[in-house]
């Protein structure tokens, strides 16, 4: 198990000494700051599973400095501790989100058991979350959500499929799910155990390519320093998933039959030639006959990829799928959320044309809107997919502060993905202060 890291929030000298070494000896890695500053720099470089935190520091030392600093510690636990048993002053920093609360002088046993408490909040809190999470993607939905009859359809062709070793073509619009289909029959078949390699042939530039399925030996080409095994090889005794294969050049598909004609080939400079015992799945959201027509792609290696063929439908044409899966993306989402029932009416009704990947995006996006609340609503929704925010968000103010409210909201978020949560940075892009920021995105219910 990896050690639990506890950051001291102090500035005494002597008591950051002490008490770091008490904590050391229980076993945990503690890392300390003297300052506001400190603790900026040091979260937003590290996570923490406990933060303890003295209020008064430097250079005010009066408690609002450290009660300003715990919204942006969350979602670790924080214990506060205060020179003066001060009641008030530790019901205000709990309203806040501190966890506990310690009197100084500590005592050290006190503090040992404090910590172990907070700290197992903390694993409970995330093995929760995991578990719901986990919950929604057993194995009978073999990772695809959703109850329509093309997906059942779908998943009892893989069922029948993965055991085999025949050839799989996959074809459907973007977002679909194709991919996710590769994993299920690489997964649900006997090379499960096996490494599941994906090639995106799109991405991969046309001089690379040779190099990259087959690898090379040193010195074949300027550059090839040493020798690198391709992907063909990395993936012998499991799946070769040739994902966009309508993308791979002309002079390529030549060779990836050979090879599959064979399945032998040659690394480049390679004298000897290599044996793989690979499964062939492919994709592609192309229509490959027209390319086979516009003698794009070759007919002869379609033929030997094609071997049964599955086909992933678009979101518009299982309408019935939309609410379970943007249910599963929202539990899957930091906080383990919901979508309110107006919510699910609102995603059942929109199009997505960009299929699940565009329907994960806004869900995503909207449970980020969401802050913490639970619950993911129509406005969140709205504004993720870049709608305008829902009338009843605009009719107290006018249209102007409105329309800016929406605006400085979205900046927000874009500014918090960018930085993947991290306040300062965001902060920072938006030339405000982290104190700022803390403030505006409660104020938008961001937290
Ligand atoms: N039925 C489903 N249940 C849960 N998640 C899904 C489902 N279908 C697709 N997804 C998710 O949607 C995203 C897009 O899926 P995937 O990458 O498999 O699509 P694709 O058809 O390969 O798209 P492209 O043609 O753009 O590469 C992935 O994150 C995938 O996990
Ligand atoms: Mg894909």
């Amino acid at each position: 198990m990896t050690m639990q890291r506890i950051l001291l929030v102090d500035d005494e000298p002597a008591f950051q000494r002490l008490c770091g070494a008490w904590l050391s000896s229980l076993g945990y890695q503690v890392m300390m700051a003297a300052t506001a500053e400190q603790v900026h720099a040091l979260t937003a470089q590290h996570s923490f599973d406990l933060v303890l935190l003295d209020l008064a520091l430097p250079p005010s030392f009066t408690p609002e400095e450290g009660l300003a600093l715990l919204p942006g510690l969350a979602p670790a636990p924080v214990v506060v501790m205060t020179g003066h048993a001060d009641r008030e002053l530790a019901l205000r920093a709990i309203g806040l989100g501190a966890w506990d609360f310690l009197p100084k002088p500590l005592d050290p046993d006190l503090l040992r058991v404090v910590v172990e408490r907070a700290l197992t909040k903390r694993r409970l809190e995330h093995e929760l979350a995991q578990w719901r999470a986990r919950g929604l993607q057993d194995d009978s939905t073999m990772g695809l959500i959703g109850a329509s009859a093309d997906l059942g359809e779908l998943r009892s062709l893989i069922r029948r499929i993965a055991p085999t070793d025949v050839p799989v073509m996959i074809t459907g619009p973007s977002g679909t799910g194709k991919e996710l289909v590769a994993r299920a029959l690489h997964g649900h078949g006997k090379r499960a155990g096996k490494p599941f390699v994906a090639v995106h042939c799109g991405a991969i530039p046309g001089e690379l390519f040779e190099s990259e399925l087959f690898g090379h030996c040193k010195g074949s080409f300027t550059g090839a320093d040493r020798d690198r095994i391709g992907l063909i090889a990395a993936a012998d005794g499991g799946t070769l998933f040739l994902d966009e294969v309508g993308e791979m050049p002309l002079a390529m598909q030549v060779k990836l039959l050979r090879f599959l004609q064979s399945s032998s080939f040659f690394a480049i400079g390679g004298r000897a030639e290599q044996r793989v015992d690979v499964r062939i799945v492919a994709a592609t959201n192309r229509d490959l006959a027209a390319m086979i027509d516009e003698k794009t792609f070759r007919d002869d290696l379609f033929y030997r990829l094609k071997g049964i063929g599955l086909r992933t439908t678009a979101l518009a044409e299982r309408a019935e799928d939309v609410a379970p899966i943007a249910q599963a993306i929202a539990a899957a989402a930091d906080g383990a959320k919901r979508l309110a029932a107006p919510a699910l009416e609102w995603v059942g009704a929109r199009a997505w044309p960009g299929n699940v990947r565009q329907l994960q995006h806004c869900v995503q996006t909207a449970a980020a809107l969401a802050g913490k609340q639970s619950e993911i609503t129509v406005d969140d929704l709205a504004l993720a997919c870049g709608e305008v925010a829902a009338p009843a968000q605009q009719a107290e103010a006018g249209p102007l502060e409105a329309q800016l409210a929406v605006l400085e909201k979205r900046l927000i978020v874009a500014a918090l993905e960018e930085s993947r949560h991290n306040h300062t940075h965001a902060a920072r892009q938006l030339g405000i202060s982290r104190v700022g920021l803390l403030n505006k995105m409660r104020r938008h219910g961001l937290r």
